[in-house]
């Protein structure tokens, strides 16, 4: 898909899809049923849980957009990958990157391993010594890329290779940098989910998850547990997020300049030990973030200097709001430790990588003076 085509499908693939009125934004159908005309006689919509109007226009563009062959939306983004891991038997096994969204791993260890789904962290930004760590019982491997929060990448259509050959399946969680700037399925993943809460829906006014599939078998075996696990998107939400989606190119694009500017920034300041950010050319994660994206985000990460009080540093900001989530028009600030990544236990956050003194920036539209002015206040107000 060209840029020009992208951009073209965010505004449009949504658009034209109610043929009875002409409707040009989608309507809402606020409804739980629908009337049967004759018994026995199958009908496209019968009971929003199986499947409703409102949704299935956004299931059907992200489907374009992530170019796969079947869309489905959820209530949350933890909705939408616990429906994913559902594929899975007793016995397998899934592996999972150095460092993740917390609620994954949370999701992961608490409970699937109950189901006899066991996980194990692998370093995924080093596809070469992958090969070593699939075993037969390998049915998946979990790819964030960039990951939540230190921003490593990792090579998509590699880890896919490698992964095909030993036949697991690979689930790439492109939340950080949308359709927009990656798409996993056209570099060879199998499976695309996203906490649609992040950048899709971009305002911090809905709570959604997305799961995208290649192949056609799969998507119909997937629909069968999305309608079984029923943690489907409601209409409205679903009308929100479509009506994201038609920016989601204008506030990335905003968004990733800011974050630039401000890593940069960063980079050069005193008070900063280390920046994480695949924009930056001294990242490790540069070269391959050009070779598969098309831009670098608006999150990025960084360990406040010694010299710094964290609490203070967090407290003395006035336009960035201390938060959890990220993606949206407002700038957050996220302090892993105790937010995103608190359900990781301390021991197993320090071998992530995953420090106290991390800090996780999710830049918004704002103005790059104001934002820069905001940490520097931070810096100052926390000097020890
Ligand atoms: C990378 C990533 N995946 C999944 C999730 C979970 O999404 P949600 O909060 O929409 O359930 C998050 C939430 O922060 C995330 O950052």
């Amino acid at each position: 898909m060209t840029k020009d085509e992208l951009e073209t499908l965010l505004v449009q693939g949504s658009v034209d899809t109610e043929e009875a009125r002409g409707a040009l934004t989608a309507p809402i159908f606020q409804t739980v049923t629908f009337k049967q005309r004759e018994i026995g006689v199958e009908i496209p919509f019968d009971y929003s849980r199986a499947a409703n109007p409102t949704r299935s226009i956004l299931e059907r563009q992200m489907a374009l957009l992530e170019e796969g062959c079947g869309g489905f939306a959820f209530a949350s983004g933890m909705a939408a990958i616990t429906a994913v891991f559902f594929l899975f038997d007793e016995g397998g096994e899934i592996l999972i990157p150095l460092d993740l969204y917390g609620g994954t791993y949370r999701l992961l260890d608490g409970y699937f391993k109950k189901f006899g789904i066991t996980w194990r962290i692998v370093d995924t930004t080093d596809a070469a010594s992958l090969e070593k760590e699939f075993t037969p019982a390998t049915k998946a491997i979990l790819l964030e890329t960039p990951t939540n929060p230190l921003l490593r990448v990792s090579d998509i259509a590699e880890v896919s290779r490698v992964a095909r050959e030993r036949g697991a399946l690979v689930i790439a969680d492109n939340t950080f940098l949308s359709p927009y700037f990656q798409r996993p399925l056209a570099l060879g993943a199998d499976i695309v989910i996203h906490s649609a809460t992040k950048y899709l829906g971009g305002h911090n006014d809905v709570l959604a998850g997305i799961v995208v599939i290649k192949d056609e078998e799969l998507a119909e075996r997937f629909l069968e547990i999305q309608k079984s696990t029923g943690g489907v998107l409601g209409p409205l939400d679903s009308y929100l997020l479509i009506r994201g989606i038609k920016t989601l190119g204008l506030r990335m694009e905003r968004e990733t300049e800011n974050a630039t500017a401000i890593a940069e920034w960063l980079s050069g300041h005193s008070g900063v030990d280390r920046v994480y950010y695949p924009g930056l050319k001294s990242d490790p994660g540069y070269d391959i973030s050009k070779k598969q994206s098309t831009g670098a985000g608006g999150l990025l990460s960084f360990e406040l200097g010694a010299a710094h009080s964290v609490k203070e540093f967090f407290a003395a900001l006035k336009i960035i709001t201390p938060a959890e989530s990220l993606g949206a028009v407002e700038s957050l600030a996220c302090h892993p430790a105790t937010m995103s990544h608190a359900s990781i236990p301390p021991e197993m956050r320090a071998q992530m990588g995953i420090s106290d003194r991390l800090v996780r920036l999710a830049i918004g539209i704002e103005g790059q003076n104001s934002l820069i002015a905001d940490l520097e206040r931070a810096f100052s107000a926390s000097a020890l």
